[in-house]
Formats: C-alpha cells, structure tokens, sequence
C-alpha cells in the first residue's frame, strides 16, 4: 500500500503520512485498537490533499456517500480533502471498512461522534512528530491518558488558530469541540474515580 500512495502523493506528503501511521499504530496498541486498521487510515487520510479544488468538487458531485455529501457543504475549502479521500480509500485502494473511511472523512475537522480509531487519527495526524508548532505538547502529553482530553485541547487550539487568522470555521469543528468539552469532563471524573 505504501508503494500505490507513493505513486499519488508528493514525497513530503508521504513522508507525513509515515509518521502519522507510527503514532497512530502506537496509539491504537495501547487504546486497544485495531492497529491494521490505523495503520489504513493513516496511509490514507492526505490522498486528496494535494489535488486542486476543482477535482474534489467532481468527486463529491457524483457521490451518493451521505457523509460526504454532508461535509462537501462545508464553506473552508481545505476540509474537503477528508471526505474526499475517504472516497478515494474506496474507489481506488479497496477500503471498505465504515470505521477507516470515517477516520479519514473526519481528520481534518472531527465531529462529535468519533469512535477510538477515528479519535486516533485526528490525533496522529495533529502530534506526529515532524508537529513543532506551540501547543502541541499540551496534546501529546495527554494521549496515554485520555483521548476525549486530546481532542478537546486540540480542537480549542485549532479554533483559536482559526479565529485568529480569521480563517473559516467549519460546523463539524465547531459540534466536536461543544460534545468534546462534554466528554472531556465526563473522562476526567472517571480517571479521578479511579
Ligand atoms: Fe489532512
Ligand atoms: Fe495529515
């Protein structure tokens, strides 16, 4: 598989994906995941992401896939690319498992239902290690503990940033970071239970 995405993406975008898969394969070991399937969706999550906008939009217009069909209505262009290697994970790598395109369809905005390996992902792809910008070890120094803690630090930065460069915010980022904020408390009260 390494081979195909090699033949479809620039070396640097490939060379990120690698590094997602190995965080993400070590993150799915210990959250007690399916590691091939990490390994799938990391492979594959940034397959659309250097294709123009114009070749996106023609593969959602034909897609009768009611998620992406549903985040095709995003207004911030660059989301597109999830939904659309999901797609792409289908039509041309054989992935047919609802779990790994889901991954892929939510690792750029998360949503509010992410299950582990979906959670997983966004992860990977926000703390691998070529990541060096400001925040990102608050991230990774809560991704052995818990992963709704995770998200949630990492949506907040993610909305800040966004904001700030008053860049377009997308309906999904904004719902995970309502349910994550949940779901973060939630956690933390059961690790302070024991
Ligand atoms: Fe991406
Ligand atoms: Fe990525």
């Amino acid at each position: 598989m390494v081979d195909l995405v090699a033949g479809r993406v620039p070396k640097k975008r490939l060379k990120h994906m690698l590094r997602v898969e190995t965080l993400a394969v070590r993150l799915a070991r210990f959250w007690g995941v399916s590691e091939e399937k990490a390994s799938v969706a990391s492979l594959l999550h940034d397959i659309a992401r250097d294709e123009p906008e114009s070749f996106l939009l023609e593969l959602v217009k034909d897609t009768d896939d009611p998620l992406v069909r549903e985040m095709a209505e995003t207004f911030a262009p660059v989301v597109l690319h999830a939904p659309v290697g999901a797609l792409i994970a289908r039509r041309d790598f054989g992935v047919d498992d609802p779990e790994i395109l889901r991954a892929i369809a939510l690792h750029t905005t998360g949503a509010p239902h992410m299950d582990r390996l979906a959670m997983i992902v966004f992860l990977a792809d926000y703390c691998e290690s070529g990541r060096h910008f400001a925040g990102v070890e608050e991230v990774r120094s809560v991704l052995f503990s818990s992963l709704e803690t995770a998200m949630l630090r990492a949506l907040e930065q993610t909305l800040l940033y966004l904001r700030q460069n008053s860049r377009p915010i997308d309906r999904h980022t904004l719902d995970a970071m309502a349910a994550f904020a949940r779901l973060a408390a939630e956690d933390s009260q059961r690790l302070h239970q024991g």
